[in-house]
């Protein structure tokens, strides 16, 4: 079966086509980071306007990469959510135009399940249950997965997502954007141990995270210190911060569950020493380590469409009333594709 997939909750416009939620036949991604690069971080505004704009390129690409036809395309996943309201906007109208033009059905995707999914696509034989970490510009969830489908949220941040963290940071320390990858580098040729930030948990909260204070911290440090050390050892010392605590609150979780793999999913995925502290804390136990392929960790539409091609054999379907919500929750899902996995109600509009 293909489907194709479209992604706009961010500032990534992305679609693709994949067979059977698992042969990616296109996966085709505009970045707008050139155009967020000035103001050192996403603005909402300048997002919606760049998906409008090559929306319809981006789709025509996707389907000629693949090889195919329109006519060849069997339904239509896409995000509805979380994500930036006007962004997301803009591929679930496009997705519903082509739904009601083609009388395809319309299938609506979690965006944060979605990156949870993307492992799958290289990985089909997961076991479970894992706690899957998704750590991006925009989100840092903790989550149990029981099986593809059912999930229980754990923790997630209770201010600044990680990559947010990031970003704030190097544009403090006027690095460039986006920042991650930039004090990942810098970070290499720095003494992690040089400054002591404060880790960013929660008191009595499990497996929450708190990214702002860590980002203030460093703030501070500049402006409060005459000398301050060199900007690698600043940067290594704010990434160990960072990182030693999404470390030690995955690993309490897959003890505390019983889990028997991790799944890393998200833009900050990339991160040198999240990978290496990782794979030190799980190398000869009975933990697999997940973590996609560099260009399905970030923001993309194969994700989309392979989870699409899940939910889709589930019944999981939208009629022409889906609507974006930019808040989309992850809450218990008990139940296969609980309530949060649905698009919330089903209209009177065609249902194909
Ligand atoms: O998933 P993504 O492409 O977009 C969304 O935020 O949805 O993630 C982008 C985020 C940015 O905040 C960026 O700074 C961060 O991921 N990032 C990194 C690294 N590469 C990208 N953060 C830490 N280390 C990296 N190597
Ligand atoms: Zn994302």
């Amino acid at each position: 079966m293909l489907i194709l997939g479209i992604e706009t909750s961010c500032d990534e416009t992305a679609a693709a086509v994949v067979e059977d939620g698992q042969h990616i036949l296109s996966n085709i991604i505009a970045s707008q980071v050139k155009f967020h690069e000035p103001y050192g971080g996403v603005v909402p505004e300048i997002a919606s306007r760049k998906h409008i704009e090559v929306i319809n390129q981006v789709v025509v690409s996707a389907i000629n990469e693949a090889g195919i036809t329109l006519n060849d395309i069997e339904a239509i996943a896409v995000t509805y959510g979380p994500g930036l309201v006007g962004a997301l906007l803009v591929g679930v109208s496009f997705a519903k135009a082509l739904a009601y033009g083609r009388r395809l059905p319309l299938i609506p995707i979690n965006h944060l399940e979605a990156h949870i999914y993307a492992v799958y696509l290289e990985y089909p034989q997961i076991n479970l249950p894992a706690i899957a970490l998704v750590v991006s510009g925009g989100h840092t969830e903790m989550i149990l997965v029981k099986e593809l489908g059912v999930y229980e949220s754990l923790g997630r941040t209770k201010d600044d997502a990680i990559g947010e963290a990031y970003d704030k940071v190097a544009k403090w320390l006027g690095l460039g954007y986006p920042g991650g990858q930039i004090i990942d580098r810098l970070a290499t040729t720095g003494n992690r141990e040089a400054i002591r930030f404060p880790r960013p948990t929660i008191k009595h909260s499990k497996y929450d995270f708190s990214y702002s204070g860590l980002k203030t911290a460093v703030i501070n440090y500049t402006k409060t210190t005459h000398h301050p050390l060199p900007v690698e050892d600043i940067a290594a010392s704010f990434q160990e911060a960072a990182v030693d605590a999404l470390v030690s609150k995955v690993m309490n979780a897959v003890q505390d569950m019983a889990a028997v793999s991790i799944i890393l999913g998200g833009g900050v995925a990339a991160n040198s020493r999240l990978r290496e502290q990782l794979n030190a804390k799980t190398t000869g136990k009975d933990i697999a380590l997940y973590i996609p392929s560099i260009v399905l960790c970030t923001d993309n539409a194969a994700m989309i469409a392979g989870l699409g091609f899940h939910k889709y054999n589930a019944g999981n379907r939208s009629d022409l009333s889906l609507d974006v919500n930019s808040n989309l929750k992850w809450e218990k899902w008990g139940e296969k594709w609980g309530k949060m996995g649905t698009a919330r109600k089903m209209g009177t509009a065609p249902y194909f």
